[in-house]
Protein backbone atom coordinates (compact mmCIF):
# COMPACT_ATOMS: atom_id res chain seq x y z
CA UNK A 1 0.00 0.00 0.00
CA UNK A 2 1.03 3.71 -1.10
CA UNK A 3 2.18 6.14 1.93
CA UNK A 4 0.90 8.53 0.78
CA UNK A 5 -1.14 11.06 3.13
CA UNK A 6 -3.47 13.81 2.86
CA UNK A 7 -3.97 16.15 5.44
CA UNK A 8 -7.12 18.24 5.90
CA UNK A 9 -6.93 20.98 8.78
CA UNK A 10 -10.25 22.48 10.13
CA UNK A 11 -10.14 25.36 12.91
CA UNK A 12 -7.37 27.76 14.88
CA UNK A 13 -3.74 28.09 14.68
CA UNK A 14 -3.24 25.88 16.73
CA UNK A 15 -4.66 23.29 14.51
CA UNK A 16 -2.63 24.33 11.59
CA UNK A 17 0.72 24.16 14.15
CA UNK A 18 -0.24 20.70 14.67
CA UNK A 19 -0.89 19.38 11.37
CA UNK A 20 2.54 20.72 11.15
CA UNK A 21 3.61 18.92 13.42
CA UNK A 22 1.91 15.66 12.46
CA UNK A 23 3.04 16.37 9.05
CA UNK A 24 6.87 16.44 10.43
CA UNK A 25 6.28 12.74 12.62
CA UNK A 26 4.64 11.53 9.69
CA UNK A 27 7.38 12.09 6.95
CA UNK A 28 9.90 10.87 9.43
CA UNK A 29 8.41 7.63 9.65
CA UNK A 30 8.37 7.47 5.98
CA UNK A 31 5.33 8.76 4.81
CA UNK A 32 5.00 11.48 2.11
CA UNK A 33 2.27 14.00 2.61
CA UNK A 34 0.24 15.07 -0.49
CA UNK A 35 -1.94 17.76 -1.18
CA UNK A 36 -4.05 15.85 -3.47
CA UNK A 37 -5.92 13.94 -1.71
CA UNK A 38 -7.36 11.33 -4.61
CA UNK A 39 -4.23 10.30 -4.46
CA UNK A 40 -3.41 9.49 -0.55
CA UNK A 41 -4.48 6.07 0.62
CA UNK A 42 -4.79 7.30 4.18
CA UNK A 43 -6.65 10.67 4.62
CA UNK A 44 -6.54 12.57 8.04
CA UNK A 45 -9.26 15.10 9.25
CA UNK A 46 -6.94 17.17 11.98
CA UNK A 47 -10.93 18.78 13.34
CA UNK A 48 -12.50 21.42 14.99
CA UNK A 49 -15.74 21.70 17.96
CA UNK A 50 -15.65 25.39 18.57
CA UNK A 51 -19.22 25.45 16.70
CA UNK A 52 -21.28 22.98 15.31
CA UNK A 53 -21.01 24.36 11.96
CA UNK A 54 -17.20 23.71 11.94
CA UNK A 55 -18.29 20.08 13.05
CA UNK A 56 -20.70 19.87 10.23
CA UNK A 57 -18.07 20.84 7.38
CA UNK A 58 -15.53 17.52 9.12
CA UNK A 59 -18.31 15.17 8.97
CA UNK A 60 -19.49 16.55 5.70
CA UNK A 61 -15.25 15.97 4.68
CA UNK A 62 -15.11 12.45 5.87
CA UNK A 63 -18.57 11.38 4.02
CA UNK A 64 -16.98 12.54 1.10
CA UNK A 65 -13.19 10.65 1.41
CA UNK A 66 -12.36 7.84 -0.80
CA UNK A 67 -9.02 6.80 1.06
CA UNK A 68 -8.32 3.26 2.44
CA UNK A 69 -7.41 4.34 5.74
CA UNK A 70 -9.21 7.61 7.42
CA UNK A 71 -8.61 9.17 10.59
CA UNK A 72 -10.33 12.12 12.40
CA UNK A 73 -8.19 13.07 15.01
CA UNK A 74 -7.77 16.92 17.08
CA UNK A 75 -10.90 18.10 19.00
CA UNK A 76 -13.79 16.39 17.56
CA UNK A 77 -11.45 13.29 18.67
CA UNK A 78 -11.95 14.35 21.95
CA UNK A 79 -15.32 15.56 21.78
CA UNK A 80 -16.91 12.57 20.72
CA UNK A 81 -14.10 9.75 21.02
CA UNK A 82 -15.51 6.40 20.06
CA UNK A 83 -18.58 7.79 18.88
CA UNK A 84 -17.07 8.90 16.00
CA UNK A 85 -16.92 5.70 14.90
CA UNK A 86 -20.72 5.29 15.07
CA UNK A 87 -21.36 8.08 13.05
CA UNK A 88 -18.81 7.60 10.50
CA UNK A 89 -18.25 3.78 10.48
CA UNK A 90 -15.74 4.29 7.59
CA UNK A 91 -13.66 5.55 9.87
CA UNK A 92 -10.55 3.97 10.70
CA UNK A 93 -8.96 5.68 13.53
CA UNK A 94 -9.55 8.60 16.32
CA UNK A 95 -7.19 10.43 18.04
CA UNK A 96 -7.00 13.13 20.86
CA UNK A 97 -5.32 16.75 20.62
CA UNK A 98 -2.44 15.48 22.86
CA UNK A 99 -1.59 12.06 21.34
CA UNK A 100 -0.87 13.28 18.20
CA UNK A 101 2.54 11.68 18.44
CA UNK A 102 1.06 7.98 18.43
CA UNK A 103 -0.46 8.88 15.08
CA UNK A 104 2.70 7.20 12.86
CA UNK A 105 2.36 4.10 14.70
CA UNK A 106 -1.44 4.21 15.09
CA UNK A 107 -1.23 4.00 11.04
CA UNK A 108 1.19 1.45 11.09
CA UNK A 109 -0.62 -1.05 12.98
CA UNK A 110 -4.25 -0.28 11.20
CA UNK A 111 -2.08 -0.71 7.34
CA UNK A 112 -1.03 -4.43 8.90
CA UNK A 113 -4.57 -5.58 9.62
CA UNK A 114 -6.60 -3.95 6.80
CA UNK A 115 -8.64 -6.26 4.63
CA UNK A 116 -8.10 -9.19 6.70
CA UNK A 117 -10.03 -10.46 9.27
CA UNK A 118 -8.01 -9.13 12.55
CA UNK A 119 -8.87 -5.50 10.62
CA UNK A 120 -9.79 -2.99 13.64
CA UNK A 121 -10.53 0.46 14.29
CA UNK A 122 -8.01 2.21 16.76
CA UNK A 123 -9.10 5.47 19.40
CA UNK A 124 -6.63 7.16 21.78
CA UNK A 125 -7.70 9.77 23.32
CA UNK A 126 -6.54 10.31 27.15
CA UNK A 127 -3.28 11.73 27.15
CA UNK A 128 -2.55 14.81 29.03
CA UNK A 129 0.57 16.13 28.02
CA UNK A 130 3.10 16.42 24.88
CA UNK A 131 6.59 15.85 24.73
CA UNK A 132 8.58 18.81 23.73
CA UNK A 133 9.95 17.21 21.27
CA UNK A 134 7.37 16.98 19.06
CA UNK A 135 7.71 20.66 18.57
CA UNK A 136 11.32 20.04 16.56
CA UNK A 137 10.62 18.01 13.38
CA UNK A 138 11.50 21.35 11.33
CA UNK A 139 8.28 20.52 9.07
CA UNK A 140 6.95 24.02 8.19
CA UNK A 141 4.17 24.73 5.39
CA UNK A 142 5.16 28.65 5.19
CA UNK A 143 8.96 28.72 4.69
CA UNK A 144 9.25 32.41 6.10
CA UNK A 145 6.70 32.63 8.93
CA UNK A 146 6.21 29.97 11.62
CA UNK A 147 3.88 29.84 14.87
CA UNK A 148 4.89 27.95 17.65
CA UNK A 149 3.25 27.09 20.86
CA UNK A 150 3.81 28.60 24.19
CA UNK A 151 1.15 26.93 25.96
CA UNK A 152 -1.51 24.13 25.62
CA UNK A 153 -4.85 23.64 26.64
CA UNK A 154 -7.19 26.47 29.14
CA UNK A 155 -8.72 26.37 32.29
CA UNK A 156 -10.60 29.45 31.93
CA UNK A 157 -14.12 27.85 31.19
CA UNK A 158 -15.19 30.52 29.35
CA UNK A 159 -19.36 29.11 29.68
CA UNK A 160 -19.57 28.61 25.85
CA UNK A 161 -16.39 27.53 25.33
CA UNK A 162 -15.82 23.94 24.24
CA UNK A 163 -11.86 24.16 24.39
CA UNK A 164 -10.82 23.58 27.53
CA UNK A 165 -12.92 19.91 27.36
CA UNK A 166 -11.01 19.17 24.03
CA UNK A 167 -8.01 20.76 24.68
CA UNK A 168 -7.34 19.64 28.36
CA UNK A 169 -5.71 21.77 31.04
CA UNK A 170 -3.17 24.57 30.79
CA UNK A 171 0.29 23.37 30.37
CA UNK A 172 3.23 25.88 29.84
CA UNK A 173 6.25 25.22 27.86
CA UNK A 174 9.61 25.87 28.99
CA UNK A 175 10.98 28.85 27.95
CA UNK A 176 14.35 27.56 27.18
CA UNK A 177 12.59 24.97 24.94
CA UNK A 178 10.43 27.99 22.77
CA UNK A 179 13.74 29.99 22.52
CA UNK A 180 15.61 26.50 20.95
CA UNK A 181 12.31 25.97 18.88
CA UNK A 182 12.66 29.93 17.52
CA UNK A 183 16.21 29.45 16.90
CA UNK A 184 16.13 26.01 14.98
CA UNK A 185 13.17 27.59 12.79
CA UNK A 186 15.24 30.91 12.07
CA UNK A 187 18.23 29.06 11.19
CA UNK A 188 16.04 27.16 8.55
CA UNK A 189 14.82 30.14 7.08
CA UNK A 190 11.77 32.04 9.03
CA UNK A 191 12.04 35.40 9.50
CA UNK A 192 8.55 35.90 11.45
CA UNK A 193 6.82 33.94 14.19
CA UNK A 194 3.78 33.95 15.78
CA UNK A 195 3.61 33.09 19.08
CA UNK A 196 0.64 30.23 20.22
CA UNK A 197 -1.66 29.80 23.21
CA UNK A 198 -5.55 29.77 24.00
CA UNK A 199 -4.31 32.44 26.37
CA UNK A 200 -0.56 33.85 26.26
CA UNK A 201 -1.00 36.40 28.23
CA UNK A 202 -1.19 33.78 31.34
CA UNK A 203 2.24 32.54 30.36
CA UNK A 204 4.32 31.19 33.09
CA UNK A 205 7.35 28.99 33.37
CA UNK A 206 10.54 28.99 35.42
CA UNK A 207 10.66 32.76 36.41
CA UNK A 208 9.25 33.47 33.08
CA UNK A 209 6.34 35.40 32.76
CA UNK A 210 4.88 36.54 28.83
CA UNK A 211 6.23 39.82 28.91
CA UNK A 212 9.76 38.47 30.04
CA UNK A 213 9.60 35.86 27.30
CA UNK A 214 8.76 38.39 24.13
CA UNK A 215 12.04 40.35 25.93
CA UNK A 216 13.76 37.06 25.57
CA UNK A 217 12.26 36.51 21.85
CA UNK A 218 13.04 40.27 20.47
CA UNK A 219 16.78 39.96 20.49
CA UNK A 220 17.30 36.75 18.68
CA UNK A 221 19.37 37.12 15.79
CA UNK A 222 17.71 36.71 12.46
CA UNK A 223 14.16 37.31 13.36
CA UNK A 224 12.68 40.27 11.59
CA UNK A 225 9.23 40.42 13.40
CA UNK A 226 7.12 38.40 15.68
CA UNK A 227 3.71 38.79 17.24
CA UNK A 228 1.22 36.54 19.72
CA UNK A 229 -2.59 35.40 20.01
CA UNK A 230 -4.45 35.04 21.69
CA UNK A 231 -4.92 37.59 24.96
CA UNK A 232 -7.45 37.60 27.37
CA UNK A 233 -8.34 40.77 28.83
CA UNK A 234 -8.47 39.62 32.61
CA UNK A 235 -4.83 38.68 32.10
CA UNK A 236 -3.67 41.36 29.68
CA UNK A 237 -1.07 43.98 31.52
CA UNK A 238 0.43 47.46 30.79
CA UNK A 239 3.93 46.01 30.94
CA UNK A 240 3.20 43.96 27.64
CA UNK A 241 1.89 47.41 26.50
CA UNK A 242 5.04 48.94 27.36
CA UNK A 243 6.93 46.08 25.69
CA UNK A 244 5.12 46.10 22.33
CA UNK A 245 5.90 49.74 22.00
CA UNK A 246 9.56 48.98 23.42
CA UNK A 247 10.66 45.92 21.05
CA UNK A 248 11.10 47.07 17.85
CA UNK A 249 10.31 43.32 16.16
CA UNK A 250 7.15 42.84 18.06
CA UNK A 251 3.88 43.92 15.55
CA UNK A 252 1.65 46.39 17.18
CA UNK A 253 -1.01 44.19 16.81
CA UNK A 254 -3.58 43.22 19.67
CA UNK A 255 -6.38 40.60 19.28
CA UNK A 256 -7.97 40.92 22.39
CA UNK A 257 -11.45 39.25 22.18
CA UNK A 258 -14.47 40.59 24.06
CA UNK A 259 -17.29 38.77 23.31
CA UNK A 260 -19.43 40.83 24.16
CA UNK A 261 -20.25 44.10 25.32
CA UNK A 262 -22.93 43.87 27.91
CA UNK A 263 -21.80 43.51 31.42
CA UNK A 264 -24.25 40.96 32.49
CA UNK A 265 -23.86 38.41 29.91
CA UNK A 266 -19.99 39.07 30.52
CA UNK A 267 -20.59 37.64 33.61
CA UNK A 268 -22.77 34.71 32.25
CA UNK A 269 -20.01 34.14 29.88
CA UNK A 270 -17.56 33.60 33.37
CA UNK A 271 -14.97 36.00 30.86
CA UNK A 272 -14.29 38.39 34.47
CA UNK A 273 -14.10 41.36 33.32
CA UNK A 274 -16.07 44.03 32.90
CA UNK A 275 -17.10 46.48 29.76
CA UNK A 276 -15.27 49.21 31.90
CA UNK A 277 -12.16 47.30 32.40
CA UNK A 278 -11.94 45.99 29.05
CA UNK A 279 -12.13 50.36 27.70
CA UNK A 280 -9.92 51.17 30.38
CA UNK A 281 -7.38 48.63 28.78
CA UNK A 282 -7.90 49.83 25.44
CA UNK A 283 -7.90 53.45 26.27
CA UNK A 284 -3.76 52.07 27.76
CA UNK A 285 -3.12 50.13 25.32
CA UNK A 286 -3.63 52.88 22.58
CA UNK A 287 -2.11 55.62 24.97
CA UNK A 288 0.67 53.36 25.23
CA UNK A 289 1.63 51.69 22.02
CA UNK A 290 0.89 54.41 19.35
CA UNK A 291 -0.72 53.17 16.38
CA UNK A 292 -1.51 50.17 17.60
CA UNK A 293 -3.81 47.66 15.86
CA UNK A 294 -6.84 45.95 18.02
CA UNK A 295 -8.91 43.34 16.47
CA UNK A 296 -11.60 40.85 18.75
CA UNK A 297 -14.00 38.12 18.38
CA UNK A 298 -17.59 38.72 19.30
CA UNK A 299 -20.82 36.40 19.96
CA UNK A 300 -23.81 37.12 19.51
CA UNK A 301 -27.33 35.23 20.49
CA UNK A 302 -25.58 33.99 23.89
CA UNK A 303 -28.34 32.59 25.94
CA UNK A 304 -30.84 35.46 27.30
CA UNK A 305 -29.14 37.75 25.20
CA UNK A 306 -31.83 40.92 25.14
CA UNK A 307 -32.04 43.76 22.57
CA UNK A 308 -30.48 45.89 25.31
CA UNK A 309 -27.62 43.40 26.03
CA UNK A 310 -27.19 43.14 22.24
CA UNK A 311 -27.12 47.38 21.95
CA UNK A 312 -24.47 47.26 24.27
CA UNK A 313 -22.21 44.98 22.44
CA UNK A 314 -23.11 47.46 19.27
CA UNK A 315 -22.37 50.61 20.81
CA UNK A 316 -19.01 49.22 21.98
CA UNK A 317 -17.78 48.44 18.57
CA UNK A 318 -19.02 51.57 17.21
CA UNK A 319 -17.30 53.31 20.26
CA UNK A 320 -14.07 51.07 20.52
CA UNK A 321 -13.63 51.09 16.67
CA UNK A 322 -11.83 47.75 16.03
CA UNK A 323 -9.58 47.72 12.91
CA UNK A 324 -11.27 44.67 12.63
CA UNK A 325 -13.81 41.31 14.04
CA UNK A 326 -14.49 38.32 13.74
CA UNK A 327 -18.89 37.75 14.60
CA UNK A 328 -19.84 34.37 15.76
CA UNK A 329 -23.47 33.01 16.19
CA UNK A 330 -23.59 31.37 19.61
CA UNK A 331 -23.52 27.60 19.07
CA UNK A 332 -24.21 25.58 21.89
CA UNK A 333 -21.50 22.92 22.91
CA UNK A 334 -21.54 19.86 24.47
CA UNK A 335 -20.30 19.85 28.38
CA UNK A 336 -20.07 23.98 28.80
CA UNK A 337 -22.11 25.52 31.19
CA UNK A 338 -23.45 27.47 28.49
CA UNK A 339 -25.21 24.24 26.86
CA UNK A 340 -27.05 24.20 30.33
CA UNK A 341 -29.05 26.93 29.69
CA UNK A 342 -32.18 27.59 26.91
CA UNK A 343 -30.44 28.36 23.76
CA UNK A 344 -33.06 31.30 24.20
CA UNK A 345 -31.72 33.98 21.11
CA UNK A 346 -33.94 32.66 17.78
CA UNK A 347 -31.65 31.45 14.31
CA UNK A 348 -33.05 34.27 12.37
CA UNK A 349 -32.53 36.83 15.57
CA UNK A 350 -29.18 35.41 15.71
CA UNK A 351 -28.67 36.19 12.14
CA UNK A 352 -30.31 39.44 12.19
CA UNK A 353 -27.52 40.57 15.28
CA UNK A 354 -24.85 39.08 13.27
CA UNK A 355 -25.41 41.03 10.33
CA UNK A 356 -25.94 44.20 12.17
CA UNK A 357 -22.15 44.03 13.80
CA UNK A 358 -20.80 42.87 10.78
CA UNK A 359 -21.92 45.51 8.56
CA UNK A 360 -20.72 48.04 11.85
CA UNK A 361 -17.99 46.61 11.38
CA UNK A 362 -16.81 46.59 7.79
CA UNK A 363 -17.60 50.47 7.86
CA UNK A 364 -15.20 51.09 10.66
CA UNK A 365 -12.47 48.71 9.11
CA UNK A 366 -12.65 50.33 5.64
CA UNK A 367 -12.24 53.77 7.44
CA UNK A 368 -9.49 52.90 9.55
CA UNK A 369 -8.07 51.80 6.07
CA UNK A 370 -8.57 55.06 4.43
CA UNK A 371 -7.05 57.00 7.30
CA UNK A 372 -4.12 54.66 7.42
CA UNK A 373 -3.45 55.48 3.97
CA UNK A 374 -3.23 59.52 4.39
N1 LIG B 1 -8.67 31.20 23.22
C1 LIG B 1 -9.14 32.12 22.31
C2 LIG B 1 -9.95 31.53 21.16
C3 LIG B 1 -11.10 30.70 21.47
S1 LIG B 1 -12.07 30.12 20.14
C4 LIG B 1 -9.88 33.15 23.12
O1 LIG B 1 -10.08 32.99 24.27
O2 LIG B 1 -10.23 34.15 22.56
C5 LIG B 1 -12.23 31.56 19.10
C6 LIG B 1 -13.50 32.31 19.24
O3 LIG B 1 -14.60 31.50 18.93
C7 LIG B 1 -13.80 32.84 20.62
O4 LIG B 1 -13.10 34.01 20.92
C8 LIG B 1 -15.29 33.06 20.56
O5 LIG B 1 -15.60 34.35 20.09
C9 LIG B 1 -15.76 32.03 19.54
N2 LIG B 1 -16.52 30.95 20.17
C10 LIG B 1 -16.06 30.07 21.09
N3 LIG B 1 -17.05 29.23 21.47
C11 LIG B 1 -18.17 29.60 20.78
C12 LIG B 1 -19.52 29.13 20.74
N4 LIG B 1 -19.93 28.13 21.51
N5 LIG B 1 -20.38 29.75 19.91
C13 LIG B 1 -19.97 30.78 19.12
N6 LIG B 1 -18.73 31.27 19.14
C14 LIG B 1 -17.82 30.69 19.94
FE1 LIG C 1 -12.30 29.18 25.32
FE2 LIG C 1 -12.23 31.11 27.08
FE3 LIG C 1 -10.22 29.36 26.97
FE4 LIG C 1 -10.56 31.14 25.01
S1 LIG C 1 -10.07 31.61 27.14
S2 LIG C 1 -10.15 28.97 24.77
S3 LIG C 1 -12.77 31.35 24.90
S4 LIG C 1 -12.34 28.92 27.56
FE1 LIG D 1 -8.99 25.47 17.82
FE2 LIG D 1 -11.37 24.61 17.16
FE3 LIG D 1 -9.90 23.17 18.75
S1 LIG D 1 -10.83 26.69 17.56
S2 LIG D 1 -8.60 24.60 19.82
S3 LIG D 1 -9.45 23.71 16.61
S4 LIG D 1 -12.07 23.51 18.96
Amino acid sequence: MSKKVFLQTFGCQMNVRDSEVICGLLEKAGYKITEDEDKAEIAIFNTCSVRQHAEEKVWSAVGRSKAKIIGVIGCMANNYREAIFEKAPKVDFVVGTADIAKIPAIIAEIKKHKGSLLEKKIYETDANFREDEIYHTGFHLDRTHAFVVISEGCENYCSYCVVPYVRGKLRFRSSTDILDEIREDIEAGIEKITLLGQNVNAYKSDGVNFVKLVKLVNPLQGLKEFSFITSHPKDTSKELFQAMADLEKLKKCLHLPIQSGSDRILKLMNRNYTRKSYIDLVEDYRRIVSNGELSTDIIVGFPTESEQDFQDTYDLVKEVEFNSAYIFKYSPRPHTEAAKMADTVPKEEKEKRHKLILDLQKKISHQKKCQKRK
